[in-house]
């Protein structure tokens, strides 16, 4: 397996920090622990906040214990997806509960697309797999070869706005079975017209990305998540997104833009029973984004965007 510090680099690190510096006391989740790298740096800043650390990935969890060994009295470690974790009634041990902070980095690892074995990248050759737990049933293997087209063709739009998703859809279909990651990025290569095929992104990046997020069911995974964070955060407590997609990104905009908006349809002097009333402030205006030197130093980073709100005290009676 990789080593700790090449399996990820956290990115926005400074700016993750800035806000961490206001997080009530206490426990915190991280739902995305990756490499541990966010982890370790707010526990070094932090000496009043233990972190409960879930990853689905197993790989994320063995290298992250033995980086975060010297804070093991502060960190719970959990393989479990966030969204089964953050809809669990039962509290296990390790707590579900209300948390100071909720900090979520979206996405897969580097340590993903590096370990060609595990079929994320058309680097090299794999079988289709592009699981980030290695236990979960649908993999890109069934995606490829057992959706219909028309829904092939709804998967390539919704995660990857993929140009050409018609004729690629058709390309998968007729070249059934495909078992390669370097076989699939070929057909899709050939989908596309020669004149369309330019810059330095290959015209699999966006497909694999789309079949990837199909594969882990990512927009799912975010909407439970952002539905939990009122229930799960303390007051004061901040929720910190950082997304790579455009279509997750306007996700996490709008929750939080009708998170701190009053919407509230119900008569003034009656309790609330619509529930849209604001129960947060904006900590970010717009998306914090990395700085050129950052990207330079880590392409990765070029396509986050962090987005953070701090759940408010709300007076009894108040709105
Ligand atoms: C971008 S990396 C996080 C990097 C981390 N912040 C660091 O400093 O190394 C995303 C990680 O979250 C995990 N992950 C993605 N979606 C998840 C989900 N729904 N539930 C649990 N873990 C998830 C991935 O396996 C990956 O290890």
């Amino acid at each position: 397996m990789t080593l700790q510090n090449d399996y990820h680099r956290p990115v926005l690190l400074r700016e993750v920090l800035k806000l961490f510096e206001s997080v009530p006391p206490g426990r915190y989740l991280d739902v995305t622990l990756g490499g541990g790298g966010h982890v370790e740096a707010i526990l070094d800043l932090r000496e009043d906040l233990q972190v409960v650390a879930l990853d689905r990935d197993q790989d994320a969890i063995e290298i992250s214990s033995t980086r975060l060994e010297r804070f093991r009295e502060r960190v719970t470690f959990l393989r479990s997806d966030m969204k089964t974790y953050l809809e669990s009634d039962s509290a296990p041990s390790s707590g579900v509960g209300l948390f100071s902070a909720i900090f979520a980095d979206l996405g897969v690892s580097s340590h993903h697309f590096d370990e060609v074995s595990r079929g994320f990248s058309f680097s090299g050759r794999a079988s289709l797999d592009m699981r980030m737990d290695q236990e979960s049933e649908l993999s890109a293997l069934d995606v490829v070869n057992r959706y219909s087209q028309v829904d092939l063709v709804e998967v390539l739009k919704r995660g990857g706005d993929v140009r050409y998703a018609g004729r690629i859809a058709r390309e998968i279909v007729e070249h059934r079975p495909i078992v390669y990651t370097d076989q699939l990025a070929q057909i899709v290569s050939s989908a596309i017209p020669k004149r369309d095929v330019k810059g330095r992104l290959h015209p699999a990046t966006t497909v694999f990305q789309a079949i990837r997020i199909e594969v882990n069911a990512e927009f799912d995974q975010l909407s439970a998540l952002l539905a939990s964070s009122r229930r799960r955060l303390v007051e004061s407590g901040v929720l910190i997104v950082i997304s790579y997609h455009s279509g997750e990104d306007r996700m996490v905009k709008e929750f939080m833009r009708a998170a701190t908006t009053d919407q509230c349809s119900c008569p003034p002097k009656l309790p609330c029973v619509c529930g849209k009333t604001k129960w947060a402030s904006p900590i970010t205006k717009g998306p914090l984004v990395a700085s050129a030197s950052e990207v330079e130093d880590n392409p990765r980073a070029r396509s986050a965007k962090l987005r953070a709100i701090r759940k408010v005290e709300l007076r009894k009676g108040s709105r």
